[in-house]
């Protein structure tokens, strides 16, 4: 059973920008100060409306409580997961696993038959979360500007 109420799934708009560029810097928060430096985390209004226009970005509310988030992207590899994220004063109550479950029905519902994603490598618990959710490493990547090393995942759908 779970320990909380179900989110409500809504597409994320632009009236909803600024709360949602605040949960991606208050989720993120921690991630930075590791020394990480996930997009999210210094995500801006601007490329925040970009995003909205290039992705499809989910927002899970309890009532008008924006708690969880995720955006799905297609390009020539696939449908990626990104930008994962849950308000960190609701962290551990299974909202991460529901949002990633959502992204995964949402991605079958758009003709996905997998999902690819990335973390850094050297995060602490990560790695292990995405595995132990079925996904499977296939790489590892530099990418320009960040600091940490990115291992790819991928999961049949
Ligand atoms: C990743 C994130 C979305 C998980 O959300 P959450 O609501 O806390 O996750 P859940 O409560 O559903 O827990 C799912 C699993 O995540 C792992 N986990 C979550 N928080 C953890 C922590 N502080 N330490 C270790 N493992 C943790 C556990 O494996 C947990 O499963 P378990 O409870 O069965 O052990 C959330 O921590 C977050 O927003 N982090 C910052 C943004 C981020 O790093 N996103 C992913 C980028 S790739």
């Amino acid at each position: 059973m779970s320990q909380h109420p179900p989110l409500d799934w809504r597409r994320i708009c632009v009236q909803h920008l600024r709360t949602w560029v605040d949960l991606l810097h208050a989720a993120y928060a921690g991630n930075l100060a590791m020394g990480m430096n996930f997009t999210a985390a210094t995500m801006t209004m601007q490329r925040g409306e970009q995003f909205l226009a290039d992705r499809l970005v989910w927002g899970g509310f309890a009532e008008t409580r924006l708690v969880a988030t995720f955006t799905l992207r297609r390009d020539e590899e696939g449908w990626h997961l990104n930008l994962l994220a849950v308000r960190p004063d609701q962290g551990r109550q299974g909202y991460g696993d529901l949002a990633l479950s959502e992204a995964e029905r949402r991605a079958r519902n758009v003709g996905a038959a997998e999902l690819l994603l990335d973390t850094a490598a050297e995060h602490p618990w990560l790695v292990d979360f995405y595995r132990s959710r079925g996904y499977v490493a296939y790489g590892h990547v530099q990418k320009p500007g960040k600091t940490y090393r990115s291992v790819l995942f991928r999961k049949p759908l």
